[in-house]
Formats: structure tokens, C-alpha cells, sequence
């Protein structure tokens, strides 16, 4: 016998409640830290000892977040503080030294704090781009792995694994993107070191810890252009998603095309979609406020500058 309509109604609603209960609400406020660092060698005019490239900050916003920026050389206890407020940590690309530098320093603080926040079932994301995908890696690895490609300026097209299509960050994108990312050269590389698979493969902590989704080739050596933790959410691009729709100089790898900059967004998308599941806070808006890029005005480098617009703290 068909039980009644209302009967059906009401099983299928308890089951959407249970499923919803499960996870907690949704958090539609995120905020995501983006770690400041050490400026790079050539900006000597820059106002300030650290920066953040503003393209970062455009890229979160757009998605639906707002950035706190956090400062390099701060105390632990700050670092803390920052961490229990925020939805999210970026680690952006840049040129400081991922074993020495103040970045690192702060960046690893952060890292083990969020390890040991979602081991506890306190959801917390990172995304790392270029040298935080590298910086990433040294923390999981517990040492430098790199190795030297020629990939200073060019766009690649990914070629993904078979785990790209069942992977937590590429699940969401839509069919025609992933055609377009795995045909077209839409992704910026910008980096001298990557990760080979060789050396991923051969370090068991590394291949524990993370699922590969993409690889490229300059030629010689593949190496792992995209990756998320098996167990944590945390993602790693070596390329960088925040250039294709906010950075504009003119050099080979930077692309403008629509299906590039709808992989930018995607991918930002999908970075604010899981720092929804994270409930931190500040604990009043007065902070929050405070905290907030806001308080900041980014400074204008010029058109033919890497980065179009930096934010600059002591
Ligand atoms: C961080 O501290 C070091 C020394 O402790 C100093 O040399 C450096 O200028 C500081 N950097 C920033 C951005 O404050
Ligand atoms: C593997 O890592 C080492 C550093 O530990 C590096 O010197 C070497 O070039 C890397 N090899 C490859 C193939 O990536
Ligand atoms: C496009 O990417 C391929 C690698 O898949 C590379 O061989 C080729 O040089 C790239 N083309 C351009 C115009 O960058
Ligand atoms: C992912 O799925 C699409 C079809 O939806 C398929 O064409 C493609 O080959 C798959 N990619 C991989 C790497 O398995």
C-alpha cells in the first residue's frame, strides 16, 4: 500500500532536517584572514616593511567574504586571538624564504592551530596560492621539497587526475569549466619551484596527507599544479586564480578570458562556500570592525607593476 502524500511529505521533510541538523547553520558573515609578508626585494618605495597584493582581497570579496588582514611579527597570542575570529586562512604567492621568514613563522602557527581545530571538529579552511601552496607542503612535509621548473610566465591548462572529479573543490564547477581549464591555457603560473610528483610520491607524509587533482609539465619535469587534503579542508594551487580578473600587467601567462576569470571565481566560490561551516567570531563587531581591511587603503603601484595594488602595514 502507497502511504498518503502527507505521509511522504513528512518523511522526506525529517530526513532534510536531519541532514541540515547534522552540519551546523551556515555562516553567510565570512571573514578570511590573508597573511601579510615580508615585501618584496625590488619595492623600494614601498611605504611599509609587508604587504598584501590587493588582488587577494578583490578575489575573497567577490565571492562573498570579508579579509581581515594579518600582520607579520605579531605575538602568538594575537595570532591567537585572530585565529578564533576568523572563517579562513589565504597564504598568498611572494618571494620570501618559506623555511626563515616572518610569513612562515606566522603561517605555521596558523597551520597547526587549524590542525588541531578540525581534529576537534572546529571546521576550519585554508587556501593556499603559489607560495602558499609551497608553504603548505613544507609544513605537511616538514622539509623543502622543491624543485626548480621553468615556469616564471606562462598559462597552462591543468591536466587533471581522476580524482579531480570526484575532489571536494572541483565537484563544484561546472562541466564547460572543467572542459576549458583541462583544453585552454587559462591558469597564471608564476613561479621558479614547484613540487614534482616524484619527490610527492616518494615522501609518504606528503601523499598521506594530500589527493593530487591536477599536474603540469614545463617540459622536463610534472609537478602538482592543484591538491586538497584528504582529512582537513585545505587546498593548494600553485597557480593563481586572484591575478586572471585583478592584476593586470602585460607579460605571457596572464589571461583575461572569460573562461579564466570564471575559473577565478570558482575556485574563490568554493574557498567561502567552506569558511561558511566555520562558526569563529570576534567577540563583538567593534573588534570586528577594527579588524577589518577597511581600515587600510591600498596603495597604487602602476600599470606595468606585478601587483596593480598593495596594501602595506608595519
Ligand atoms: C620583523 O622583525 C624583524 C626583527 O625582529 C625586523 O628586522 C623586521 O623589519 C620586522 N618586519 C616587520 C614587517 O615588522
Ligand atoms: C626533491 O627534493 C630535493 C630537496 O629535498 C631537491 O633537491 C630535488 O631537486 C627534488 N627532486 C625532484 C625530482 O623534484
Ligand atoms: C599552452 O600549454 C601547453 C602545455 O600544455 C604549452 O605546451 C603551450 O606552449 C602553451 N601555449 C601557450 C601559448 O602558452
Ligand atoms: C571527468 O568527468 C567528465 C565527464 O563528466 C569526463 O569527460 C572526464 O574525462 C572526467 N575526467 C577525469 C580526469 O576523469
Amino acid at each position: 500500500m502507497c502511504p498518503p502524500a502527507a505521509a511522504v511529505i513528512a518523511v522526506l521533510t525529517a530526513c532534510a532536517a536531519c541532514a541540515a541538523g547534522k552540519s551546523q547553520q551556515l555562516n553567510y558573515r565570512p571573514i578570511i584572514g590573508v597573511l601579510a609578508q615580508e615585501n618584496l626585494p625590488g619595492d623600494q618605495l614601498a611605504p611599509a616593511p609587508s604587504y598584501i597584493a590587493a588582488s587577494y582581497v578583490k578575489y575573497l570579496e567577490g565571492a562573498g567574504a570579508r579579509v581581515v588582514p594579518i600582520r607579520i611579527n605579531r605575538t602568538e597570542e594575537e595570532y591567537k586571538k585572530i585565529f578564533f575570529s576568523i572563517n579562513g586562512l589565504l597564504l598568498p604567492g611572494g618571494d620570501v624564504d618559506i623555511q626563515t621568514s616572518q610569513f612562515t613563522r606566522a603561517a605555521k602557527f596558523f597551520y597547526e592551530l587549524a590542525l588541531k581545530a578540525n581534529n576537534n571538529g572546529d571546521f576550519f579552511p585554508i587556501w593556499g596560492t603559489c607560495q602558499g601552496f609551497q608553504q603548505l607542503t613544507v609544513f605537511t612535509a616538514n622539509k623543502n621539497l622543491l624543485t626548480l621548473t621553468n615556469t616564471k610566465s606562462v598559462a597552462l591548462p591543468l591536466t587533471f587526475t581522476p580524482a579531480a572529479n570526484s575532489s571536494r573543490l572541483f565537484q563544484s564547477f561546472p562541466k564547460d569549466l572543467m572542459q576549458s581549464l583541462s583544453e585552454e591555457n587559462i591558469t597564471a603560473n608564476f613561479h621558479s619551484w614547484s613540487l614534482s610528483i616524484q619527490n610527492f610520491t616518494r615522501n609518504s607524509k606528503l601523499k598521506k596527507f594530500y589527493k593530487v587533482l591536477s599536474t603540469n609539465n614545463d617540459g622536463k619535469r610534472e609537478f602538482i599544479s592543484t591538491m586538497e587534503a584528504k582529512h582537513y579542508p585545505f587546498y593548494a594551487v600553485q597557480w593563481h586564480p586572484e591575478k586572471t580578473p585583478f592584476e593586470w600587467i602585460n607579460k605571457p601567462g596572464m589571461v583575461h578570458t572569460t573562461s579564466a576569470v570564471a575559473a577565478s571565481f570558482y575556485t574563490a566560490r568554493f574557498f567561502i562556500s567552506e569558511a561558511m561551516k566555520s562558526q569563529h567570531h570576534f567577540s563583538d563587531l567593534v573588534e570586528e570592525e577594527r579588524a577589518l581591511i577597511y581600515n587600510y587603503s591600498p596603495v597604487y603601484k602602476g600599470v606595468h607593476a606585478i601587483f596593480v595594488q598593495n596594501y602595506y602595514f608595519d
